[in-house]
């Protein structure tokens, strides 16, 4: 009994309510209280039949966006690009791939997305370059500027058998020796990701300045801002140091994680270079007020990570995107895992800087597949209701899956480099394939039935115009939760989170004079009744669903008590104090 009731007064103390009182008046920037869509350009629309998706497909479909209740697009990259990582892999930062069309079809899209006020975002590559590109040819021939534009070295003469070797024991992310032998040149050279991609050398004054005048190039043609790639990697240590060892049971020496990356990953001179820039960035905010938006992608520890946000003196990206829901949180998460989760971040967040929430994206399993699909309208919950900008990955809106594909059927080169056996816990492909639109050819995607990865056979139901016909459906949650968003209370609230039982996490946003938003998510599989008003002051008797979770047999604009809510398993409600216009 006594053990029931610390049990109790535990689950009620470890609730942590944050409210930061400059936020209630301030006003917001345009990039602050949005949900981002990221678009993979390969797998949202083909307009061609090439089986591959392309700019006017993409601007064709940007009404999607609006619908879903969006306000801007990331689109992952468009440049030249001899396609080794899917576009990762750049030959000419400045031109766009034929695959995706040409200049005038990237303004057209564009124009439309200012049309439907939508913001416009690219991915800024800055860490290497393809093996194709202009520079690395002229590097491998020594031609200056480009001589050191890339990470070059002669490697080490091995003593007892005269032979050749790479300079240390630095893996590549896609395995194996991040080292590789240019027979030209009579060097190796840097590679963190494929071997196509040589990493470019950040010490050298003149690649800096290009990488710059990259961003300007594009800002010139007045996108909105940038989502920057592989930020930890920009700098490696000049004394070419062996990394030390991880001592994981069962890896090798070809796998990533065989070794810790202090060498090669996020150096100190990395958070000056962001801030380098953002200076870029913000130079073109000091010409007409109208902020481009920095975001930045690391994969790294919490202290890491909040310094990308840099300081008030140097700042460095808007923020830089939180990937603690996808590092620590799986379908096995309980409620106490989400709120140390949340806290993790909003804790750390640099006083006076923005927030966001991502848990999803196209390098990681999709959120159906890897919290259930009977929880994606809970993750999607938590992605828009809490506190800051919601990155959303397409798809997530409809709760797409990972499509399963066959050794043979993979392309992605970190599944391919993984070899026949080991391939599917490494490919990518699975969340690449293309969006399901609705159940005609290709599931809408293309005119093509061959595409260049298979569409997943669930599409037949599974799809845009199903889900939008349907009276419930995951993408109707989508945009109710994306219009709640968009109250003052969402923007502004204080957020109170709850433990309130092994599986029931609930929250509250609050905003003075504002109706109160109410969320419980169940992640357990079973049912469970939660009286709400045991850990939250001030809720009324009776609340209107704003919306709720497919499964949770409840629909906007029905009542519900707090004090007896009932949450089927893994379902989630949420509560408004106030009315709700129309209904499911
Ligand atoms: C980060 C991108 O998100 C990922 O898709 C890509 O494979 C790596 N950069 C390497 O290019
Ligand atoms: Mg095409």
């Amino acid at each position: 009994m006594l053990s029931l009731l610390l049990l109790a007064l535990l689950a009620r103390c470890s609730g942590v309510s944050v409210a930061d009182p400059s936020l209630a008046e301030a006003p917001l920037d345009w990039w602050q209280n949005i949900t981002v869509y990221q678009i993979y350009p390969r797998s949202y629309k083909d307009s061609d039949g090439d089986g591959i998706g392309d700019l006017k497909g993409i601007t064709s479909r940007l009404e999607h966006i609006k619908d879903a209740g969006c306000g801007a697009l990331w689109l992952s990259p468009i440049y030249a690009s001899p396609m080794k990582d899917f576009g990762y892999d750049i030959s000419n930062q400045t031109l766009i791939d034929p695959i995706f069309g040409n200049l005038d079809d990237f303004k057209a899209l564009q124009k439309k997305s200012k049309e439907l006020g939508l913001k416009l975002i690219l991915d800024f590559v800055p860490d290497y370059s393809s093996d194709q590109h202009i520079w690395f040819k002229k590097s491998v021939k020594k031609i200056d500027p480009y001589t050191d534009y890339y990470v070059w070295h002669d490697g080490k003469i091995d003593n007892a058998t005269g032979k050749r070797t790479p300079p240390n024991n630095w893996v590549s992310a896609f395995k194996g020796s991040a080292w590789a032998w240019n027979e030209e040149r009579q060097q190796y050279y840097y590679h963190v990701f494929t071997v196509q991609q040589p990493d470019l050398n950040y010490r050298n004054k003149h690649l800096v300045e290009d990488m710059k005048d990259v961003l300007r190039y594009w800002l010139r043609l007045g996108v909105d801002g940038f989502r920057v790639d592989s930020i930890p990697h920009l700098f490696e240590d000049t004394r070419f140091l062996d990394e030390p060892l991880t001592h994981t049971p069962g890896l090798q020496p070809t796998d990533y994680d065989y070794t810790e990356h202090v060498f090669t990953q996020n150096l100190p001179e990395t958070y000056d270079m962001v801030h380098q820039f953002r200076r870029v960035l913000d130079e073109f905010r000091a010409a007409d007020n109208h902020t481009r938006l920095m975001m930045t992608e690391a994969y790294a520890n919490i202290s890491q990570m909040m310094g990308y946000y840099g300081t008030d003196e140097k700042p460095g990206a808007h923020f830089t995107f939180n990937f603690l829901p996808i590092m620590h949180l799986s379908r096995s998460s309980t409620a106490q895992n989400f709120s140390d989760v949340i806290f993790e971040w909003l804790d750390n967040v640099p006083k006076g800087r923005w927030s966001n929430w991502v848990f999803g994206n196209h390098d990681q399993p999709r959120v159906a597949s890897r919290f259930g699909s009977d929880l994606a309208d809970g993750i999607n919950t938590l992605l828009t209701l809490l506190p800051g900008t919601a990155i959303s990955y397409m798809g997530e809106e409809l709760a797409m899956t990972n499509t399963f594909l066959t050794w043979n059927q993979t392309v992605d080169p970190q599944g391919l480099n993984a070899g026949p056996q080991n391939y599917s816990s490494f490919s990518r492909d699975p969340e690449r394939t293309p969006f399901q639109w609705d159940n005609s050819t290709s599931a809408g995607f293309s005119s093509n039935p061959r595409t260049w990865l298979p569409v997943n056979p669930n599409y037949k139901t599974l799809n845009l115009a199903a889900e939008a016909a349907a009276p419930t459906s995951h993408y109707k949650v989508y945009q109710q939760l994306n219009q709640l968003r968009r109250s003052r209370t969402v923007q502004r609230g204080s957020l109170t989170v709850r433990v309130v039982s092994e599986w029931v996490l609930a929250f509250t946003r609050e905003l003075a004079g504002e109706d109160t938003v109410l969320a419980a998510v169940n992640l357990g599989p079973s049912e469970s009744t939660v009286d709400l008003t045991q850990h939250f002051s001030g809720l009324p008797q009776m609340a209107t669903v704003a919306t709720a979770s497919v499964n949770s047999g409840l629909r906007r604009g029905d009542k519900s008590s707090p004090a007896s809510l009932k949450l089927k398993g893994k379902a989630t409600v949420v509560l408004t104090s106030g009315q709700v216009s129309g209904s499911s």
